[in-house]
């Protein structure tokens, strides 16, 4: 199975799955729901849900267990969005091809959806009925993860990083939920510690290079493509790989870091062929 494929149909499988969870919230306010529809279901890769479903499936033979999971993966990944974009952080104007939430429902609404969506991921995640899941997913999304990262990702910003420092930096703000994705996939499907180690250290050079990846198509990537703006990392003097390294070096190091990736799938056979493939779109997309 190529890239593409892999994306396409686990995908379409979480969409189905995001769009149950979401007609679930009968109570809620009208505004509120359509904010988050609207960012949810604005298209996106999709990446954390594939990750999670094709972990699973590779340990168990099935993607099942994993599909309330891979729905909180990417209600948390679309809540960090959102907030990414608000003023007070990046300042974005677009997203996922669309304005930007906040540019549509206002900053407050923007901050509420984002809310519902971190906190509904929850009640998602706890329906694998696993407290271990949970655990995974708050300790990648939270202080020492995603949210740690986007507060040094700031505290950065004009100033000179080391590489160590940036590499930290991109490990928490993007590395961890995408590690994160891979465990709790693995988790749900009952891996072993072996292939659960092994799929942890693919997430974890995996979202290191798709964040590499990120900078790049910062710099040299095509807005219409990519569905946001380019050229903002720069406007913000944002620390990143291209940034601190040139293009060229940038470049090369999110082919060793693929390297390595593919290294920790080396205990598979066939069944992580798709990751394989998965991990070589990484470094080569142009959305
Ligand atoms: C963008 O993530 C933000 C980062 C963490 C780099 P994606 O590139 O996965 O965004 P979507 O989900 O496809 O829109
Ligand atoms: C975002 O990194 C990481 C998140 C936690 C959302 P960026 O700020 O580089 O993501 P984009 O480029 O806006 O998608
Ligand atoms: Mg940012
Ligand atoms: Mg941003
Ligand atoms: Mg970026």
């Amino acid at each position: 199975m190529n890239a593409e494929a892999l994306l396409r149909d686990k995908s379409a499988r979480t969409e189905e799955a995001l769009r149950a969870l979401v007609a679930e919230w009968k109570d809620a306010p009208p505004r509120l729901v359509e904010a988050v529809s609207y960012s949810l279901f604005a298209g996106g890769k999709r990446l954390r849900p594939a990750l999670a479903l094709g972990a699973c499936e590779m340990v168990c033979g099935t993607d099942d267990p994993a599909l309330p999971v891979a729905c909180a993966l990417e209600m948390v990944h679309t809540y960090s969005l959102i907030h990414d974009d608000l003023p007070a952080m990046d300042d974005d104007d677009l997203r996922r091809g669309r304005p930007t939430s906040h540019k549509v429902f206002g900053e407050a609404t923007a901050i509420l959806a984002g809310d519902a969506l971190l906190t509904m991921a929850f009640e998602a995640a706890a329906r694998t009925g696993s407290a271990v899941i949970v655990t995974e997913l708050a300790r990648a999304a939270g202080v020492a993860g995603m949210v740690g990262g986007q507060q040094m990702d700031m505290d950065a910003e004009g100033r000179d990083v080391t590489l160590a420092e940036l590499r930290g930096i991109h490990a928490c703000k993007t590395g961890a939920l995408i590690r994160s994705a891979a465990r709790c996939g693995a988790l749900a499907g009952g891996a072993d510690a072996a292939q659960l180690d092994a799929l942890s250290a693919y997430g974890d050079s995996l979202g290191l290079a798709f964040q590499i990846a990120d900078d790049l198509l910062d710099v040299t990537g095509d807005a219409e493509k990519l569905g946001k703006a380019t050229g903002a990392d720069a406007a913000h003097v944002k620390a990143t790989y291209p940034s601190l390294l040139g293009l060229e070096e940038a470049r090369r190091l999110a082919r060793q870091t693929i390297e390595n990736a593919l290294d920790a799938l080396a205990p598979f056979g066939p069944e992580a062929d798709a990751f394989r493939a998965l991990a070589h779109f990484v470094i080569d997309r142009d959305r």
